[in-house]
């Protein structure tokens, strides 16, 4: 494929692929910015589905399936070849190992092939500055990231600055909402669904608990919740047995307490440090209610909020490869050695 020329600017050819979905990107760094050329993504929800959860063995299997189409396609969008590529970007952790082995393996092979830098991205980076793909750079700003797997609060002063400042104690908000539309019949992932059958119901309808809302720390708990709503789904007859009106309810019910515990917590690190910039963002981020909260909130002048779009929420590689620009100047790979040594980590911490 003959590739377009894209002289001084510089091409990065992005990898993502941490937990069930494989995405390659390229993005194009010019005098005017950064812009995604292509972002494409190969979902997985239709083969987790059924088992209510991702099956890791499952997940690298079908990213090895995508990790070539995925690559040809994004490279065939953004009109570009192989040739034209001056920078890689990939994920290195955290999330199962033998999906993100898929996608680095996959970078540092084109890499060390045509003599490209790479460079490692942690995935939480991806999704604090993710927003910025779409809106100016702001710092200092108080970082809120909420997935499947996180949820997690940093205060990021600058792309090399950035502190955690409090996270859940044990399970993530996106995997309640995973586990409560599991549980109700209504698969994986659950956060889209509970989402939109929220709006059909009366979110005061049931008063689940806040568990730590009120705690002196940024901390945040979400076990307890989950078994609150799985005792009152038990104690309604259990799935199969509840009528749907009161399904919408307890989606309701449930989107609202977990979206009052993100904006208590987020709101307390905003005062604490004095900051009035929020970012919010990974999957969970997509959410209405989340959305509309904030927004509402922003109107005070004093808060600004920014959130992904909808499309960039979930994850994408157009993420890792906007880290990857500024990882490539204040943390590059210094010799054959280290890049030799370049390796999956699933418990990277930030
Ligand atoms: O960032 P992401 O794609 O993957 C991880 O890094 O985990 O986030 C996936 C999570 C899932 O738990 C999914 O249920 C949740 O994001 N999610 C939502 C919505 N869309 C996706 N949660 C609430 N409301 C949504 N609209
Ligand atoms: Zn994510």
């Amino acid at each position: 494929m003959k590739g377009m020329s894209y002289s001084k600017n510089i091409i990065n050819l992005a990898f993502e692929s941490s937990c069930d979905d494989f995405s390659c990107a390229v993005l194009l760094k010019d005098n005017e910015g950064i812009k995604i050329l292509s972002n494409i993504i190969y979902s997985q929800d239709f083969v987790h589905g059924i088992y209510g959860g991702v099956v890791p063995e499952l997940a690298s299997r079908n990213h090895i399936k995508a990790s070539l189409p995925a690559l040809k396609f994004a490279l065939s969008k953004a009109n570009i070849g192989l040739k034209d590529v001056d920078l890689i970007s990939a994920t290195a952790g955290p999330g199962l190992v033998g999906s993100l082995l898929i996608g680095l393996m996959e970078a540092k092979t084109i890499s060390f092939a045509l003599n490209i830098p790479l460079v490692k991205i942690n995935h939480i980076e991806g999704h604090i500055f993710s927003p910025f793909l779409e809106n100016k750079e702001e710092f200092p700003f108080i970082a809120l990231v909420i997935s499947g797997g996180h949820t997690h609060i940093y205060l990021v002063k600058s792309h090399s600055d950035i502190k955690l400042i409090g996270k859940t104690r044990d399970d993530a908000c996106g995997e309640l909402f995973d586990k409560v539309s599991n549980y109700l019949g209504f698969g994986y992932p659950g956060g889209r669904v509970i989402d939109e059958l929220a709006e059909k119901g009366n979110k005061n309808a049931f008063k689940f608990p806040l568990p730590m809302a009120h705690s002196h720390t940024l901390d945040m708990s979400f076990s307890g919740l989950k078994t609150a709503v799985i005792s009152t789904i038990n104690n309604l007859g259990g799935f199969g047995k509840i009528k749907e009106n009161i399904v919408f309810d307890i989606f309701a019910s449930v989107r609202e307490a977990v979206v009052k515990i993100l904006y208590k917590k987020t709101l307390d690190a905003v005062d604490i440090y004095g900051i009035n910039t929020v970012v919010v963002s990974g999957g969970v981020s997509a959410n209405s209610r989340i959305r509309s909260l904030f927004t509402e909130h922003a109107k005070n002048p004093c808060l600004k909020v920014i959130f992904p779009s909808i499309s960039l929420s979930t994850d994408n590689a157009a993420m890792i490869g906007y880290a990857g620009y500024f990882k490539s100047s204040i943390d590059p790979i210094k010799n054959k050695e280290e890049f030799l040594n370049i390796n999956a980590d699933s418990s990277w911490e930030l």
